[in-house]
C-alpha cells in the first residue's frame, strides 16, 4: 500500500512506501525537500501538514517542539504517512538533479591541520563520478550500518581533473567514526559511502549579498562553496565569518585570507571565542553570529548560508531572523549534528 503525498505550493507528488518517512521517499524520487540530518535532530525539514494524518517517530523537542506540532507542523524526516497527504514546503530547486550512488572509496591522504581537526583525501573509483552542488554531503556506512555525514570541502567542477573528495572532520572524543578517524585508520582504507545528499547550497536567481557563516569544520563546505562562486564567475558579495575557539583552530587561516585578497567580492572576517595568549590575537573576539549582527545589524537584503555546530546554527538562525529582519527563508544551512544531539 503506498500514500500520495502533494506539495504546496509547488504541486508536485510523489509516493511513500507502507512505513516509510516522507522524506527518504522525496529524496528517492527527486523531489527536493528541504533538509539536513535526515534524524529528528536539525529541525530544516519542518513543513505544514495541510491535510492527512502522520505518525511522528523519535525526535528532539528543540527540532519540532510540540505546540509547533499543535500548531500542525511536522518533520518530513521522521513523519510517516497514515493517508494521503498534503504538505506546504518551499522546494529546492535541483535537489535531485544528481544520482544519489553507493560507492566505495579509499583514503589517498590524512593530514592534522589542527589537533582534533583530520583534512580527509579520498579517491574515488576512477569509472565512476560523483555529481554534487557546492555544500551537499556523503555519508560513510559504518560496519553496524550506522551512518555518519561529512561534507565536501572541494567544489564540484575538481571532480574533472581528478575524481576525488576532500573532507575536515572534527574529532569528537568518544565517538563511533571520529574516534576511528583519529586513531587506527591508515592511507589506503577503504570506505563504504552514499552521496550526494543535502539541500544546503548555493541558491541560483538573486543578487543578494552573502553571509558565509562557519563555525569549526563547518568550514568545509563554505570552502566548497567560495571555490564554486570563483570557477562560475560569480561576483556576488560575500563575507566570510568563521568563529573557532583558538588561533590554531582556524586551520584553513591561509587559505580564506589568500582568497579574501585574490577574490574582490570577498571579505574574510575570523572571529574566536576563546584565544589563547599565545595568539597574540588582535582580531575579533566573541561569538561569530555576534560578530555578524555587529557588522550587519540589518540582514534584510541578505541570504545567509551557515553551517557547523547546532547551536551555532540555532543561535543565528534565531536571532538574525528576530534581531537584524532577515527573512526566515534567506537562511540556508546545515547544522552538524551527531549522536550527542540525539539523546
Ligand atoms: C548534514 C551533516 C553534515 C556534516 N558534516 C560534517 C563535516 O563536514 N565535518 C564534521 O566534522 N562533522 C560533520 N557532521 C557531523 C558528523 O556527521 C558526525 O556526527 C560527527 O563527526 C560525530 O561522529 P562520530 O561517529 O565520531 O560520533 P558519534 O558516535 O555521533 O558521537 C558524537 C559524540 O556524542 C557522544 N555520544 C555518543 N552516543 C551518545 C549518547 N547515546 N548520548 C550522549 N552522547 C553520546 C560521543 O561520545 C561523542 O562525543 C555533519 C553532520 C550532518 C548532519
Ligand atoms: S532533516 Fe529532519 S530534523 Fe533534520
Amino acid at each position: 500500500m503506498t500514500f500520495t503525498v502533494t506539495v504546496q505550493p509547488s504541486g508536485h507528488t510523489f509516493t511513500v512506501e507502507r512505513d516509510e518517512a516522507v522524506l527518504p521517499a522525496a529524496i528517492r524520487q527527486g523531489v527536493g525537500l528541504p533538509y539536513g540530518c535526515k534524524d529528528g535532530a536539525c529541525g530544516s525539514c519542518k513543513s505544514r501538514l495541510l491535510d492527512g494524518r502522520v505518525i511522528h517517530g523519535a525526535h528532539q523537542l528543540k527540532a519540532l517542539s510540540p505546540a509547533e506540532e499543535e500548531a500542525g507542523f511536522v518533520l518530513t524526516c521522521c513523519a510517516t504517512p497514515q493517508t494521503d497527504l498534503v504538505i506546504e514546503s518551499r522546494e529546492v530547486v535541483g535537489a535531485g538533479q544528481f544520482p544519489i550512488k553507493k560507492m566505495p572509496c579509499r583514503v589517498s591522504s590524512i593530514d592534522k591541520p589542527a589537533p582534533d581537526v583530520a583534512v580527509l583525501k579520498l579517491q574515488l573509483p576512477a569509472n565512476d563520478r560523483l555529481q554534487y552542488h557546492a555544500g551537499q554531503y556523503v555519508e560513510f556506512i559504518l560496519r553496524d550500518g550506522s551512518r555518519r555525514s561529512y561534507s565536501m570541502a572541494n567544489a564540484p567542477h575538481t571532480q574533472e581533473a581528478q575524481p576525488g573528495i576532500e573532507l575536515h572532520i572534527r574529532h569528537m572524543p568518544g565517538g563511533k567514526f571520529t574516534d576511528h578517524v583519529f586513531g587506527a585508520m591508515k592511507e589506503k582504507e577503504i570506505l563504504r559511502m552514499e552521496g550526494p545528499f543535502g539541500s544546503f547550497f548555493l541558491r541560483d536567481g538573486t543578487d543578494k549579498p552573502m553571509v558565509l557563516l562557519a563555525s569549526g569544520t563547518g568550514f568545509a563546505p563554505i570552502k566548497a562553496l567560495i571555490e564554486h562562486l570563483e570557477y562560475k564567475g560569480i561576483t556576488r558579495p560575500a563575507v566570510l565569518y568563521w568563529g573557532c575557539r583558538s588561533r590554531a583552530d582556524l586551520y584553513l587561516h591561509d587559505w580564506a585570507q589568500a582568497a579574501a585578497d585574490r577574490l574582490p567580492w570577498l571579505t574574510y572576517v575570523p572571529v574566536l571565542s576563546e584565544p589563547k595568549a599565545e595568539d597574540a590575537w588582535s582580531g575579533r573576539t566573541g561569538f561569530v553570529h555576534q560578530a555578524v549582527m555587529a557588522d550587519l545589524p540589518d540582514l534584510s537584503g541578505h541570504e545567509v548560508y551557515a553551517c557547523g555546530a547546532p547551536v551555532m546554527v540555532e543561535s543565528a538562525q534565531r536571532d538574525f531572523v528576530e534581531r537584524c529582519g532577515l527573512p526566515a527563508e534567506a537562511f540556508y544551512a546545515d547544522s552538524f549534528t551527531s549522536e550527542a544531539d540525539k539523546h
